[in-house]
């Protein structure tokens, strides 16, 4: 299982420091939550983070995952790819030509994946499934780092599992995200999930980001 820290709980005044404690620990994938206050009720922050991430990021060979909670997601493709951005997911309440908006994020060179709110359901998925990278099941509601983990994600995961393989989909990854800590990530693993994005039980005050990391492959059966 891929484990993908979501710098939105970091320390924004050390963010450089911080970002490079998870990739000296062995991270390679950097989840960045872009939020515009519309589609969410919060603003994170854009493009100029990104690019100040992008050096440090392919200095340990890095990807740059664009977690796209903002309406109308089309108008900022080109700007996060040119900024660095391996993988733009969007949410497919946000986008109205989903179809697209997938084939524009391929055709900029970027990995395309779609995400799921927690209401929404899997049947959604059912036409753009075959043109995808990656789906994002979110476990929280969208916004905020530090929710708790929406336990009906669980079954999410693993009926989105069943259908990956009855439609000879596997190659596409199931990126978890929201309330992602010891206790959660072995269960959404088992599921099926094959990332899991963590902001607050990486980057949350209480211990160091080398041993939140441990601690979370610890709970997966790796090595720290
Ligand atoms: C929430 C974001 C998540 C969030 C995860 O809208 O998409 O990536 O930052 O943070 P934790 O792991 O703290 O729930
Ligand atoms: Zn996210």
């Amino acid at each position: 299982m891929i484990l993908a820290p979501s710098i939105l709980t970091a320390d924004f005044l050390r963010l450089g420091a911080e970002v490079e404690a998870a990739l000296t620990a062995g991270i390679r994938w950097l989840h960045l939550d872009v939020m515009d206050g519309r589609f969410v009720p919060n603003i994170s922050f854009g493009p100029p983070v990104v690019r100040a991430l992008r050096p440090l990021a392919a200095r340990y060979d890095a990807i740059l995952d664009a977690h796209l909670m903002i309406v109308e997601p089309e108008r900022y493709l080109e700007t996060f790819v040119a900024a660095g951005c391996e993988r733009i997911t969007v949410h497919i309440e946000a986008s109205t030509h989903l179809h697209r908006t997938v084939q524009t994020i391929r055709a900029l060179g970027a990995r395309p994946g779609v995400a799921l709110n927690p209401a929404t359901p899997l049947g959604a998925l059912e036409e753009i499934l075959p043109e995808v990278d990656l789906v994002l099941i979110m476990t929280v509601n969208p916004g905020f780092g530090g929710q708790s983990f929406i336990p009906g994600g669980l079954d999410k995961v693993a009926r989105l599992r069943q259908i990956l393989r009855a439609r000879r989909l596997e190659h596409i990854d199931i990126q978890v995200d929201g309330g992602v800590n010891p206790e959660t990530i072995g269960l959404l693993r088992d599921a099926g999930a094959t990332v899991a994005v963590a902001g607050a039980a990486i980057f949350g005050p209480d211990r160091g980001i080398a041993s939140a990391i441990g601690a979370l492959r610890a709970a997966l059966g790796e090595q720290g």
